[in-house]
């Protein structure tokens, strides 16, 4: 396993990180999801990504009790708030009251005293960002928190958050967490120029849509049983990728992936890893093979003439339109 620096901070976080959205605590089992994180770690992951909101918390419990017993110096761990944990008008958002209270349940379910990486899940249009800001920047002095980071924010947000914190010195953001694949490219034109520029770092979710690029669901077939297209919950959020023209473009990636000599969730994995703005792709696992294959894409590098026959291959399946990158206008 790799490992790469945080945008331009101090820290090195494995190039490949494992997340447990949709798995720890919903999709899986405790047992797998233990063998999932027990697996990661085989395979040199050091940096794992989870979120107040997943399962409703529970997400941040399972990876805590998976993660207990390792030598904490050894790990970042990184967690998010934002999305509702609460039925409240303050159990959601950037207010300083959710960020402090939300930190510390955080802090509680995965057991520790820190939080590597604590990220803005959205940005908060019912919050002014000063606030949001020196309530991150008030953890980070208490050592509640290491860094700072947002997930999904425009470029003009960034840019208004990196201005802020250096006129009232605060601590400054050191990365972004957006979608990031062969198949939604959306960060490339305004987000990726903005942060190269700044030293943000991405770090990258759903490198493989949420499974659609390794290839295994087929066009006009039925979703693989046990596959996260056919989990009740977890179907909602692919249906995006499951049409036909799409899947149709995705099959004809394996015979690239093949001539290539990998597997095609490597090959996913390790295009995005050839974006230099990439500070680390978040993997998700349902089941400990799937890591093992997935992180053999760490120190691949996919030559210009094969990134150039993907593009062909994928074509009007890829979307790029900045304007997709936003949150929710409204407090969820
Ligand atoms: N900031 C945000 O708003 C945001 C949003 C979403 C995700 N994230 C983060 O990004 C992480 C990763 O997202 P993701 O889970 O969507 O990423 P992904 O890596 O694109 O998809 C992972 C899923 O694909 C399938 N899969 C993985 N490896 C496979 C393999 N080798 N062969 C066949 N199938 C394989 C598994 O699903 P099945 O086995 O169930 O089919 C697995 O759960 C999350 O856990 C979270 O930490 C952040």
């Amino acid at each position: 396993m790799e490992h790469r620096r945080l945008g331009a901070s101090g820290l090195w976080i494995s190039e490949i990180a494992y997340g447990n959205w949709l798995t720890h605590a919903s999709q899986v089992a405790e047992d797998a999801a233990t063998a999932c994180v027990h697996a990661a770690l085989d395979a040199g992951i050091t940096t794992f990504d989870t979120a107040d909101v997943y399962a409703q918390t529970g997400a941040e419990a399972v990876l805590g009790r998976a993660l207990a017993g390792q030598r904490r110096e050894g790990l970042e761990i990184f967690t998010k708030v934002y999305w509702p944990t609460g039925p409240g008008h303050n159990d959601r958002g950037l207010s300083r009251k959710h960020i402090l209270e939300s930190c510390e349940g955080s802090l509680r379910r995965l057991q520790t005293d820190h939080i590597d990486l604590y990220q803005a899940h959205r940005f908060d249009h019912h919050t002014p960002l000063e606030e949001t800001l020196r309530a991150f920047d008030d953890l980070v002095r208490a050592g509640k928190v290491l860094y700072v980071g947002v997930s999904e924010w425009r470029a003009e947000e960034i840019r208004a958050a990196l201005d802020l914190a250096a006129q009232m010195g605060l601590d400054r953001i050191v990365s972004n967490q957006p979608q990031y694949s062969m198949l939604w490219r959306v960060i490339e034109a305004e987000v990726v120029p903005e942060c190269e520029a700044a030293g943000i770092g991405q770090v990258v979710w759903s490198p493989m849509a949420q499974g659609i690029l390794t290839g295994k669901y087929l066009p006009g077939q039925p979703v693989p049983e046990g596959s996260r297209g056919a989990d009740p919950t977890g179907s909602t959020f692919l249906s995006r990728w499951l049409r036909d023209d799409v899947l149709t473009r995705v099959q004809g990636l394996r015979p690239l992936a093949d001539q290539a000599g990998l597997s095609m969730a490597q090959m996913a994995v390790a295009w995005v890893l050839g974006n230099p703005n990439v500070s680390t792709a978040i993997v998700g696992a349902s089941r400990p093979e799937q890591l093992v294959d997935s992180v053999r894409a760490s120190g691949v590098v996919l030559d210009a003439d094969l990134r150039a026959a993907i593009d062909e291959v994928l074509g009007e399946a890829i979307v790029r339109d900045p304007a997709r990158t936003e949150s929710p206008a409204e407090r969820p």
